[in-house]
């Protein structure tokens, strides 16, 4: 049993593959929080809470001086009962006060593991996969009440968490806040991580101590953001990359979300993950629900390295879904950076071309191919060809395409609107605004608004056309603008800060319907790069363009923030032009590729300027990355050196598949040093018992054999070639020989 519920003590005892979460349903019928962490046999002597009486924390009715919610660990605190600290959730009731009491009631536990209606979420293939807690706690004052519910994952160390909140009451209730997960340390000796960043540098890993008082990362842009990743950790001090405990909290969600840390005056430490409080506010009448997205909570006690590695496969195997889950992925051209809005269907064609003489696989046709979209001011919204760019249509495109033996793909941006659209003009009132105020453009465009039901089926059907129109293989979703005046003409006052979360609802609805109806696509998300590189978007797209910067500097340390949490198989990866259009950097066209092979394959650049030379190189990538790409699409990640450490300038990882007969080494260097030290890299995650065959890509002729455990205690020297100029890689591919 996963789950178990002792009568006697009153204790859940939850354990998910080596971890386990205990809880109490303490005096009063409280549920508080005691442990989670490390797997222990049985949950009996956990440390139940302390009774202390604390000036200045006050005590519920009823209760002693020596009981106070503000110094009990809790599992869903609540506002304005004695507990100071953030709450997990607050309800307005209709007499207007925001003070509520919730109690257990009931809980129940099942196998397998339910779906989230309208959301995204992790799931189950088979039901002993996993085991559900639901725990019912009520307030009878005001009918409101919260089932939580916990899934524990059989053979990860992974617990999903998510709330439903139900009004069983006689009056309308309002939720001002509706945490998916609270957690009570109880103790504070951690520092915490974050994915934070920019447009075109997403996902830099943040780490710092925890300090008394609060700390927090969120998103209030309608998006889960460049800025922040929908992801915080908790790490113990002395945690590294291979050992030490971490606690990770993972959002399956792709709007405004708010994830943090209170460390409160006794040393403990509360850490809440869910949907953004800021400007929400949700109307239940009676008899209505509500359900909170869902928390991936993950524990390792093998460091960051063992966290992302359960995150990989639980993300890769058990939240993206479709045909092309398992698939390998193909390796594309995109035309953007080759050519941006300036192309006809001729200059395509010869681009196709080229690619398929590369060894390419996949042809994708980026902005600029509908409408009279000549730049990005105008024709989002008028998802028609444009005649003159492609006299024959998409279809008449895709047909030649298809004759050079590529698939093909398409580029769509079907959130928004411009100001100058045929869709625009006849559908004014279709955008996220609100009555008096005009509206701000951002890219010149306008958000959709995506509560709306007939909006969404106007982008089902437009959507649906185009698909249908010619034999596409794959789509890019883009999305390049944040949320501004979020209001909808379909809501009532009373309704209007429902419309973002509404909107990602609409989103997530009118992903599903077209996921559905069209499964042999493979959809790749995108928001100008990584604005939306998050669970929610990998569950209807098993893909997501990394970031708009194709440098290959920026990208070992973009990648390497990425895998964190997410796979390589999600990671868009491609190689661009020098110099680079973001940074202006030149570096090799052989670690451009080295960093593109680390992840999803691709090119954008143009492809008919190259020399032999240039095209001769391109032509051993693709040929290497077939061989190699099962391993690191699906293969399991070791980060070997981090680039967000020491100077900086270096990193490596490597990945090995799952039997551990095959691996491939990365290593980047950035800047040349005079005289250098000569590294070698210790490896990870091979057999220390067998002998692996060492191969150098792609010149290695010498074919040395070495021990596992000589890899990765002794270590594997880096070439003199890759010490000599800036911005060198070098690559091994390892071969179990016994
Ligand atoms: C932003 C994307 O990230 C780019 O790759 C490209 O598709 C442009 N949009 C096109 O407008």
């Amino acid at each position: 049993m996963a789950i178990s519920f002792d009568e006697k003590s009153k204790r859940f005892h939850l354990t998910a593959g080596d971890s386990s979460y205990v809880m109490e349903i303490v005096e009063g019928g409280f549920l508080a929080h005691l442990y989670w962490g490390k797997r222990i046999r049985r949950a009996t002597f956990c440390r139940p809470p302390e009774r202390v009486d604390r000036p200045f924390s006050p005590n519920p009715p009823g209760f002693g001086r020596d009981f106070s919610l503000d110094t009990l660990p809790q599992e869903y605190p609540a506002y304005g009962r004695t507990d100071f600290r953030a709450p997990a959730y607050q309800v307005r009731l209709e007499n207007g006060s925001t003070v509520t009491d919730l109690r257990y009631c009931g809980h129940r536990i099942s196998h397998g593991k339910p779906k989230l209606p309208g959301l995204p979420a992790t799931y189950v293939e088979r039901d002993d996969e996993a085991e559900t807690l639901e725990i019912e706690l009520t307030d009878p004052v005001c009918g409101l009440k919260a089932v939580l519910f916990y899934t524990a994952f059989s053979r990860l160390n992974a617990f999903a968490r998510s709330v439903r909140f139900v009004n069983e009451g006689r009056e309308p209730l309002v939720l001002l806040r509706a945490m998916s997960a609270s957690v009570d340390f109880r103790d504070a000796g951690f520092d915490w991580l974050h994915l934070s960043g920019t447009w075109a540098n997403e996902r830099q890993i943040v780490r710092r101590p925890l300090a008394p008082g609060g700390q927090s990362v969120e998103s209030r842009r309608g998006a889960s953001s460049h800025q922040h990743n929908p992801f915080i950790a908790l790490l113990r001090q002395n945690t590294d990359e291979d050992a030490g405990e971490v606690y990770g909290f993972s959002l399956v969600y792709s709007g405004n979300f708010w994830a943090g840390v209170e460390v409160d005056p006794y040393d403990c430490a509360r850490v809440l993950i869910g949907l953004n409080p800021f400007d929400f506010a949700w109307r239940l009448d009676p008899g209505e629900s509500f359900q909170t997205p869902e928390a991936v909570l993950v524990y390792s006690d093998e460091g960051l390295g063992g966290m992302s590695r359960t995150y990989h496969w639980l993300y890769r195997s058990r939240l993206c879904r479709g045909p092309w889950r398992d698939r390998e992925r193909p390796i594309l051209v995109n035309n953007w950076e080759a050519t941006y809005f300036d192309f006809d269907e001729d200059k395509l064609v010869r681009l196709a071309e080229k690619a398929a003489d590369l060894g390419i696989e996949l042809f994708v046709l980026d902005d600029g191919w509908f409408g009279q979209r000549d730049d990005d001011t105008r024709s989002l919204g008028d998802w028609y060809p444009n005649p003159r760019k492609l006299p024959n249509g998409l279809s008449g495109l895709a047909g030649r395409i298809a004759a050079l033996g590529l698939r093909f793909g398409i580029w769509v941006e079907p959130e928004m609107v411009s100001e100058d659209s045929d869709l625009y003009r006849r559908h004014p009132d279709w955008c996220l605004h609100v009555p008096g105020r005009g509206r701000s453009t951002g890219r010149s465009q306008l958000v959709l608004d995506l509560s709306r039901e007939d909006v969404r089926e106007y982008v089902v059907r437009a959507i649906s056309d185009l698909l249908s129109s010619a034999p596409i293989d794959y789509v890019k979703w883009d999305m390049n603008r944040h949320m501004t005046e979020i209001g909808s003409a379909a809501l009532g006052p009373e309704r209007q800060r429902e419309t973002a979360h509404r909107y990602m609802l609409g989103l997530y609805a009118v992903l599903e319907e077209l996921t559905v109806r069209f499964p042999h696509v493979l959809f790749e998300s995108c928001s100008g790069g990584g604005g939306r590189f998050d669970p929610g978007m990998l569950y209807y797209m098993p893909q997501t363009w990394t970031s708009d910067n194709t440098d290959a500097v920026c990208r070992v340390k973009i990648q390497y923030g990425t895998s964190l949490v997410y796979p390589a198989v999600a990671m868009g990866a491609h190689v661009s032009a020098v110099p680079n259009h973001q940074v202006g950097r030149t570096t090799p066209l052989r670690t451009r590729g080295d960093v593109a092979c680390s992840g999803n394959l691709g090119y954008e650049l143009d492809l008919t300027a190259l020399s032999d030379e240039a095209c001769a190189e391109i032509r051993r990538q693709t040929s290497f990355y077939r061989d190699i790409r099962r391993l690191v699409q699906f293969g399991d990640l070791y980060r070997l050196i981090s680039p967000f450490s020491g100077d900086g300038n270096e990193a490596a990882w490597m990945y090995v598949s799952e039997d551990r007969s095959e691996s491939v080494v990365f290593y980047f260097r950035f800047l040349a040093r005079p005289n250098p030290p000569r590294p070698a890299i210790r490896l990870k995650g091979l057999d220390p018992l067998a002998d692996y065959l060492v191969r150098e890509i792609p010149n290695g002729r010498a074919e040395p054999v070495f021990g596992g455990d000589e890899l990765m205690h002794a270590g594997l020297p880096v070439p003199e070639r890759a010490l000599f100029g800036d911005f060198q890689s070098a690559v091994w591919l390892l071969f179990r020989q016994n």
